[in-house]
């Protein structure tokens, strides 16, 4: 009786641990194989730092990369429909959605899950602390941005 308890007892410790262990990393994989199958186009700068962190950034995230160097990016912006105000340094197109500046992977991410009817989301300037700007421990609070065709801008997530 005793041994019957305690091997039922194993048996769900191990069920435990091999669900625990298996799920969250399951998740992750398939988290990975999703981000590997969305291409994020850039244009940006052949002299900019930052984008090229950015884009590592991405990379190292699981999103496939392809890198377009322009001296002049304004015009990219303009044809993707990208507010003023909310202009940066390099663009992206991923999904059908355009990406402008530092954006975290996780606002990316949600935007392509949730889908909504913006044509992207940006961060505007250069926000210190945003993916790809670190500079030293400096954490400057920003808001990401979503734009709408009309050009008008609302918080999409403040970070
Ligand atoms: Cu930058
Ligand atoms: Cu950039």
């Amino acid at each position: 009786m005793r041994y019957k308890v305690h091997a039922i007892t194993t048996a769900a410790l191990l069920a435990a641990v091999t669900a625990g262990m298996t799920w969250p990393h399951a998740d992750q994989q398939q988290q990975q194989r999703q981000s590997q199958a969305t291409k994020v186009v850039v244009y940006k700068s052949p002299t900019c730092g930052c984008c090229t962190k950015w884009v590592d950034y991405m990379r190292a995230a699981g999103f496939t990369m392809e890198v377009h160097d322009q001296e002049d990016v304004a015009p990219i912006k303009r044809a993707s429909g990208v507010p003023v105000s909310a202009e940066s340094c390099h663009t992206a197109q991923v999904g059908g959605y355009v990406v402008e500046g530092h954006v975290p992977v996780e606002d990316i991410r949600r935007m392509l899950r949730e889908r909504p009817a913006i044509v992207g989301i940006a961060a505007p300037g250069m926000p210190a602390g945003s993916p790809g700007m670190e500079v030293g421990a400096r954490r400057d609070r920003y808001d990401v941005v979503s734009f709408t065709r009309d050009g008008r801008t609302t918080v999409y997530q403040t970070h």
